[in-house]
């Protein structure tokens, strides 16, 4: 409830900058009219490995605003940079022979998978993993080179690099039901953290819970999946104003069509919520653009307060065009 009056008097404060329900979409401006933020999608996640120290670093060193680590959770309670909780897609653990037993069946949304998973691993063990490039296309000369990091180690590189931070918690109830809260070791790598910061999840619980201990800003996500919504992880934007500064769209629920603009954008602005869409990508432009510099100037035409991009180079060119 502060929030969203905090986020109604900004709104108020900033009038000519806040788009609300009657105006057309177009050149928006921002929220708060300020240039949209990029945000490093797992680092610089299109050129290296995903969630790497170097793929965080290289983003720093393009001029990002953010990096953005996935967390999940280790058998011993600390928080490690993953977008996945199963590890057998982003790190070399299936040619480790001394890990061959971890492998089991567990439930992953909903479907059976058998792979070696984070939270059956100690930080030591994880430590002698190398990550790997999970996408098909993408370089892969720079695998079995880099370790996970911890979120403590992502912290660090923020604090010394002065790169907001953009925390994401990956499957908190998932972690909860198996007996690891992430609630309390995340705040504690992130106590007097002075860097721009968001904490994000597709889950509001947590972020509920987080609004009672913290005064980050909160993004709640959106995958647009009826389910996530049927299930409560995934409120409507009315309800997130009581525990979040701002949403994160599946970038498809920012159109109703190739080119036409949803209302998205605009709804969760009159809420006092900043956009932030994912996931754009040079090598798989969305929502029927054939350049990802046409997407990304149409997103922040929209008047999105940023962008979670696999290339932030990219991103941060075409703001600088525009
Ligand atoms: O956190 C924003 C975006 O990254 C959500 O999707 O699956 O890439 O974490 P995912
Ligand atoms: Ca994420």
């Amino acid at each position: 409830m502060i929030r969203r009056a905090v986020a109604a008097l900004f709104c108020l404060m900033a009038a000519s900058s806040c788009a609300g329900p009657g105006d057309t979409p177009g050149d928006a401006p921002t929220l708060s009219g300020d240039p949209p933020v990029v945000i490093a999608h797992r680092g610089a996640s299109g050129l290296l490995p995903e969630h790497t120290l170097e793929a965080y670093t290289l983003a720093v060193q393009q001029g990002a605003d953010f990096i953005e680590p996935d967390l999940v959770m280790t058998r011993d309670g600390v928080l490690i940079a993953r977008h996945d909780r199963h590890l057998s897609t982003s790190t070399d653990v299936s040619d480790r022979p001394e890990f061959a037993d971890r492998r089991r069946e567990q439930d992953l949304n909903g479907e059976p998978r058998t792979d070696w998973w984070a939270e059956d691993f100690t930080l030591a063990e994880i430590k002698t993993l190398r990550a790997r490039q999970p996408y098909a296309g993408r370089s892969t000369d720079y695998d079995d080179q880099f370790e996970i990091p911890t979120l403590q180690q992502v912290v660090d590189l923020a604090i010394t690099s002065g790169v907001g931070l953009y925390p994401e918690t990956k499957s908190p109830s998932h972690h909860t039901a198996i007996g690891l809260d992430m609630k309390a070791p995340l705040l504690e790598a992130m106590e007097g953290l002075m860097v721009p910061v968001y904490i994000q999840s597709f889950e509001a619980q947590i972020l509920r819970d987080l609004n009672q201990m913290t005064g980050f800003p909160l993004v709640q996500l959106y995958s647009g999946d009826p389910q996530a919504a049927a299930a409560g992880f995934e409120p409507p934007l009315d309800e997130v104003g009581a525990y979040a500064d701002g949403v994160g769209p599946s970038k498809h629920l920012l159109w109703t069509a190739p080119g036409t603009p949803s209302d998205f954008v605009q709804r969760a602005h009159a809420f006092g919520l900043v956009v932030h869409p994912w996931t754009v990508r040079d090598d798989n432009v969305g929502d029927g653009f054939e350049r990802v510099e046409d997407e990304l100037a149409a997103l922040y035409a929209q008047g999105v307060d940023g962008v979670f991009a696999d290339f932030p180079e990219t991103a941060l060119e075409v703001r600088k065009a525009d």
